[in-house]
């Protein structure tokens, strides 16, 4: 049988994830000096690193049996998987933010909002039967109010640096974020003993970490 395969989003939640199959007692070292390599043997599980929606698109299409991606991906995404763990790294929050002081909420006109989520942004807003008009930019969000593209933004706030250096402020918290397991629905019912024992060693971790 095929080595079980974990899609890993890489960047940010790499070092995180990695570390983390360091304490399962894991033999990290292919994946510490992976070079160019995009599929790393780790333990008896093959990594596979990608970016964050192509790890969904993997789990989706049953190339990969696991994936580890961030919530905001995933409630993004709107695909089909099972979601079966929060990680509790990564973690960050999505919000509304706008220019300081400029009472995003006021007045009747229907506001535009930027964001590299519109659909997160479209719930958001249809959930107060509000009105918006949502333009999609692929990076740098902030710039959108900045250059009078938008009245606000939805977009991943962390530390609030960005936002406080770019003369922004949250209006109103979104949702929670960090990184979950997700798993393809086939491979949930056919390699069920090997992923709970995948589950099991990552729970042990963040237990040990609360
Ligand atoms: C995210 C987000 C903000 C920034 C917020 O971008 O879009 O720009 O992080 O972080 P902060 O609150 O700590 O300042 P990211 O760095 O992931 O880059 P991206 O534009 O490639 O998504």
């Amino acid at each position: 049988m095929k080595r079980l395969r974990i899609a890993l989003t890489k960047g940010r939640l790499e070092k995180g994830t990695v570390e983390m199959f360091r304490k399962m007692g894991l033999n990290c070292d292919e994946i510490d000096n992976k070079g160019r390599r995009l599929i790393l043997p780790v333990g008896d599980y093959d990594i596979v690193l990608a970016k964050a929606a192509d790890v969904i698109t993997y789990i989706e299409n049953g190339v990969c049996d696991v994936g580890i991606v961030g919530k905001d991906t995933i409630e993004e995404s709107n695909r089909h998987f099972y979601e079966i763990m929060d990680l509790g790294i990564g973690k960050c929050k999505f919000a509304l933010a706008a220019p300081k002081g400029s009472n995003f909420y006021a007045g009747f006109s229907v506001k535009c909002v930027a964001s590299k989520y519109p659909e997160i942004a479209r719930r958001f807003f249809a959930q107060k039967a509000m009105d918006v008009k949502i333009i999609k930019i692929e990076g740098s969000v902030e710039l959108a109010p900045l250059l009078g593209l938008a009245d606000g933004i939805v977009d991943i706030v962390e530390s609030g640096k960005t936002l406080v250096e770019n003369g922004l402020e949250v209006v109103e918290d979104i949702m929670p974020i960090s990184a979950r397991v997700i798993v393809n629905l086939a491979s949930m019912k056919l390699r069920k003993n090997e992923i709970d024992g995948l589950v099991k060693g990552l729970e042990k971790v963040t237990a040990s970490e609360e």
